[in-house]
């Protein structure tokens, strides 16, 4: 296998873009990262979505995005995994690089949600949960995750302010992205007077739905250094995934993420690190309980205890362990499909130190973690600056 490169980036802010169709969203972010390096030819397109053929009523986004972009491929298709599809994606196009399938790919994910009505998203987002056992039931997304973090805070003893400190920061590093949908800091006090969506999960506790588009250019690294030897290349040094029963009832422990902890070890292994040297981690605050639960499976906290993370100095920018340092799922925005890409994109900023006031100081390993459903499909990529 050969170490790939990453090499070009572009993201959309995330918001309601109801003036840019999904091919003009994508294309957008696909022609910036080809801008960036200034190449007429690519020999694959790989697409991350998860709703085009219910929510935009287009299917064939790899020739649909090839075309718009007046790019023909080789080779060009769309990889759905839920939540995950971003990650899916990225980590189809690395396959296909890596293993000299493809000598360059572009990778783009984009989720236009915002031009349906909320209720029609809320059911195709229940589409990740089991159609049989669980969404039959009239079950929604948000109350499963609700489920989840009461029994969380039963098990472990936790109140539902131990958990403000998630959304804290997430808001606060959302202020200084100009692409995150949420651009406001919020206090404790708002956090705990939001409104309820699913009890105990409020507005606070939850990320917004949105339209997004982010993309990235792979090479291998010898090609990379070759024709960028200016540039700030960024190495995948590792790219692991593992699934999880899809319901959350069919868990041997509903509070564990078992495809976290397995994607993660994996992905530790081939990098041969181990949690501590991780300088940045965008983790899949989709709600904050998924934060709390991803933060423990990666091995970055015990099991219970994750909400003795969420302080500044823990996961702010300066923290020990910096998490959502754009903003995270929750105030940047989680276009479903898109979010994957989003979070890779983010750790390049990061690692290139382009982040802007939301630099990690000395970032060199970034670490993203892309989940899909209520944790059935989690893909985890670790992300080096190579110079
Ligand atoms: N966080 C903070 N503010 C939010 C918000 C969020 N998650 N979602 C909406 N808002 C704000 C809006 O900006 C709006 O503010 P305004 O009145 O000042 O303009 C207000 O709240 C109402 O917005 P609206 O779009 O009507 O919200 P909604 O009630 O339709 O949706 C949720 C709110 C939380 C139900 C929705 O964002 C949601 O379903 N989120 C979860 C999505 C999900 O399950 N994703 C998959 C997870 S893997």
């Amino acid at each position: 296998m050969r170490e790939v490169a990453i090499v070009g980036l572009g993201i959309e802010p995330v918001g309601e873009h109801w003036d840019l169709s999904l091919r003009e969203l994508a294309g957008n972010a696909a022609l910036s990262a080809l801008e960036e390096i200034q190449v007429d030819q690519i020999d694959g397109l790989i697409v991350g979505n998860m709703m085009s053929g219910t929510a935009n009523h287009q299917q064939q986004l790899g020739a649909y995005i090839a075309d718009w972009i007046g790019m023909p491929m080789a080779e060009a298709f769309r990889v759905e995994a839920a939540c995950s599809s971003g990650a899916a994606a990225f980590r189809a196009g690395l396959m296909a690089v890596s293993s000299g399938e493809l000598d360059s790919a572009l990778v783009v994910a984009v989720e236009k949600m915002t031009d349906s009505p909320a209720s029609e998203i809320s059911s195709e987002l229940a589409t990740a949960a089991d159609a049989d056992w669980e969404m039959e039931q009239g079950v929604s997304f948000v109350g499963l995750n609700a489920l989840i973090m009461k029994r969380y805070m039963e098990e472990y003893g936790w109140k539902k302010e131990d958990f403000a400190g998630f959304s804290i920061n997430a808001h606060k590093n959302g202020v200084n992205n100009p692409n995150a949908r949420f651009r406001k800091a919020i206090s404790k006090e708002i956090y705990m007077k939001s409104s309820m969506v699913a009890p105990p999960i409020n507005l606070m506790d939850a990320s917004p739905v949105g339209d997004g588009a982010a993309a990235l250019i792979l090479l291998p690294a010898e090609t990379a250094k070759q024709y960028f030897p200016h540039s700030t290349l960024i190495s995948v040094i590792a790219s692991a995934t593992a699934t999880d029963s899809i319901a959350v009832h069919d868990r041997f422990d509903p509070l564990w993420l078992q495809g976290a902890e397995s994607s993660s070890k994996k992905a530790y292994q081939q990098a041969g690190l181990s949690p501590g040297e991780i300088d940045i981690f965008e983790l899949h605050d989709a709600f904050s309980i998924m934060a709390a639960l991803s933060l423990e499976a990666s091995g970055f906290v015990e099991r219970g205890k994750a909400p003795t993370l969420a302080k500044e100095e823990e996961i702010g920018i300066h923290g020990r362990i910096p998490i959502a340092t754009m903003g995270g799922l929750k105030a940047r925005g989680h276009p479903v499909g898109a979010t994957g890409m989003y979070q890779l994109v983010e750790v390049v900023q990061q690692l290139r130190g382009t982040a802007g006031l939301n630099q990690v100081p000395g970032a060199r390993i970034g670490m993203a973690q892309n989940i899909g459903g209520s944790g059935s499909n989690i893909y985890t990529h670790i992300l080096k600056r190579m110079k």
